[in-house]
C-alpha cells in the first residue's frame, strides 16, 4: 500500500474538519481509518488502499458539513494522486454507501464498503459514540432529550446491523457501556421528574421526548 497516499489523506482531513465541533472532527474520520484496518485484517483478498482511503475520506463530502456535488473533495483530493480512475469510482461508491441517513440501514455492495461502514458505524457507539451523539445534538441545537432519543431510534441497533463478524465482536463491549449509560442517565433524570410522571418507564420515555 502506498504510505504516502495515506499519510496525504491524513494531513487533508485534518485541514478540512479543524473547524468541526459536532463530532465529524478529523479524530472520527482517523477513528473510522484505524477501525476500518483492523477489520480488514480479516480478509486478505480485500483492497486495503481502497479501505484506508474510503475511511479516511467518507465523510468529506457530507451534505450536512459540506456544499459539494459529485463527491467534489475526495475526487479533487484522488485525481491529484497516484490513483487509477476505476478505484477512485471504488472509493466514491463506498463513500455515497456508507451513509445512514442516505441510504436507511442499507448495504454495501463490496467487501470494502461494508468494511469502512462497519468501521464508521462503531465510532457512532460506546463511550465515543454518546461523546459524539451529545456534541451534534448540540450544534444542531437540541436538548438533550433529543439526544437521548437517537440512542434507541439509532445507535442501539448498530451493532445488528454489521456486515462482518469482526465488527459485530468489537461492537459487543461498546454497545453494552451505552446500555449501561443510558439506564444510569435514566436513574438520574427520574427522581426529578417523581410526581409528575406516572412511574410508567415506556410512557416516562415518550413523554419526555415530546
Ligand atoms: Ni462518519
Amino acid at each position: 500500500m502506498n504510505e504516502q497516499i495515506i499519510e496525504a489523506a491524513k494531513q487533508y482531513i485534518q485541514e478540512i474538519f479543524k473547524d468541526n465541533s459536532d463530532g465529524h472532527d478529523a479524530g472520527h474520520s482517523l477513528r473510522v481509518y484505524v477501525n476500518a484496518m483492523k477489520i480488514a485484517e480479516g480478509y486478505p483478498d480485500c483492497n486495503r488502499k481502497v479501505v484506508a482511503l474510503a475511511a479516511l475520506l467518507h465523510d468529506v463530502d457530507d451534505h450536512k458539513l459540506f456544499d459539494t456535488k459529485d463527491n467534489g473533495n475526495a475526487v479533487g483530493f484522488l485525481k491529484s494522486r497516484d490513483i487509477s480512475d476505476f478505484e477512485i469510482e471504488l472509493i466514491c461508491e463506498i463513500i455515497n454507501a456508507v451513509s445512514f441517513s442516505k441510504n436507511k440501514g442499507s448495504r454495501p455492495g463490496s467487501l470494502e464498503g461494508k468494511i469502512v461502514q462497519d468501521a464508521d458505524r462503531l465510532d457512532a457507539i460506546g463511550a465515543i459514540g454518546i461523546a459524539r451523539t451529545f456534541a451534534y445534538g448540540g450544534k444542531a441545537g437540541r436538548p438533550l432529550a433529543s439526544s437521548i432519543e437517537h440512542f434507541h431510534e439509532k445507535l442501539l441497533l448498530l451493532k445488528d446491523l454489521m456486515n462482518t463478524e469482526e465488527a459485530r465482536e468489537m461492537a459487543k463491549a461498546r454497545h453494552a457501556f451505552m446500555e449501561e449509560y443510558l439506564a444510569e442517565f435514566q436513574k438520574e433524570d427520574k427522581q426529578y421528574y417523581r410526581g409528575e410522571r406516572n412511574n410508567n418507564e415506556d410512557s416516562y420515555r415518550c413523554g419526555y421526548a415530546e
